[in-house]
């Protein structure tokens, strides 16, 4: 009798991935889908990014927050209490001066987290319900970006649902508005969204948030090839793959590029392709939308929601909107 050897790999492709690096890689120009960063290394990889120097974003956006926390917990109540909704698992310490505002008005807070990693829920649920008393965290395991189910609220509260952290960025124009349509379907009238945007600022900043000199972008970008080579079996050399970044400003975007630096082949046997990089080809891995000042408004109406206030920083680098679903 004659076993058929299976790779162990091929047991664990997941055709989401498969599909869309197939998709991607068989383009021209190239690309890959960014959410693919989102391994356990790039998610650490990621978190030290939030904390590199030259990446403004995630402490920008940490100052607005601590500066008016109070004010939009209280303005998005009103006379009501308030149940906060995550878009994602939440990026700690952000969501945690919203929660403890929330938490300073009234006894008990629900926090419903969603997220597609049920690992990255049970870490928030854990950290949150230790670190702030008072709150309820209610995970929910759900892919947000294909639909949105939340509970019913009683008739004596709101919800204000967080898209923070510059998240939106990642979607295409017509994609970040359907995105908040869905979210607005969601909502009843008189709930509130609190989304945060990166702002069109000085290229030379924007260029260097991504593409720090410790290389910890770089690492970044170059994983999602060892994150092929792991799941598909891919025999890529990240080392022979730049990190390019690079400001496209008629699309108002950051985008990350991954250039090969001499003329290969790579096989993936996992969907059965050899691949061919011209010296100096790239794969277009991230779009990163900056926002222009009014275009976050605008789109946050286009969706049904009319925007109430939005504050940022004194060098106006990112931009926290409050809007309510009308
Ligand atoms: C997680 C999408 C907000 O676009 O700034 C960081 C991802 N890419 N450095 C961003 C990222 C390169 C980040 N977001």
């Amino acid at each position: 009798m004659t076993t058929i050897p299976l790779s162990p790999s091929s047991f664990h492709v997941s055709d989401k991935i498969a599909s869309s690096v197939y998709e991607g890689l068989m383009s021209s120009p190239k690309w890959l889908p960014s959410w693919l960063f989102y391994d356990a290394a790039g998610s650490r990889l990621f978190d030290q990014i939030t904390q590199i120097p030259e990446y403004y974003v995630t402490r920008t956006e940490r100052s607005i927050l601590t500066a008016h926390a109070a004010e939009i917990v209280s303005r998005a109540a009103g006379e009501n209490s308030l149940r906060l909704v995550e878009l994602g698992a939440g990026s700690a310490d952000k969501t945690r001066l919203l929660l403890s505002a929330a938490v300073n008005r009234q006894d008990t807070v629900f926090y419903e987290p969603m997220d597609v990693s049920a690992s990255a829920l049970v870490e928030a649920q854990i950290r949150i319900e230790n670190e702030i008393p008072g709150v309820l965290v209610c995970p929910r395991v759900q892919d947000y970006t294909q639909d949105i189910e939340l509970d019913a609220t009683l008739p004596s509260e709101r919800r204000l649902v967080l898209y923070i952290g510059s998240s939106i960025g990642n979607f295409e124009p017509g994609e970040s508005l359907m995105l908040l349509e869905r979210v607005r379907a969601a909502l009843d009238p008189g709930d509130c969204l609190l989304l945060g945007v990166d702002l069109v600022k000085d290229e030379s900043v924007l260029h260097t948030a991504y593409d720090d000199a410790a290389g910890v972008t770089a690492a970044f970008n170059r994983n999602v090839l060892v994150r092929l080579n792991r799941e598909l079996d891919a025999d890529f050399r990240p080392e022979t793959f730049a990190h390019r970044a690079v400001w496209n400003s008629a699309d108002s975007r950051m985008e990350m590029h991954l250039v090969s630096n001499i003329k290969q082949t790579v096989w993936l046997p996992a969907i059965d392709v050899r691949v061919n990089f011209e010296a100096g080809e790239s794969i277009h891995t991230e779009n990163s939308y900056k926002y222009r000042k009014g275009c976050a408004e605008a789109l946050l109406q286009k969706a049904g929601f009319a925007p109430e206030i939005t504050w940022t920083d004194e060098n106006e680098w990112f931009a926290v909107c409050l809007a309510r679903a009308v």
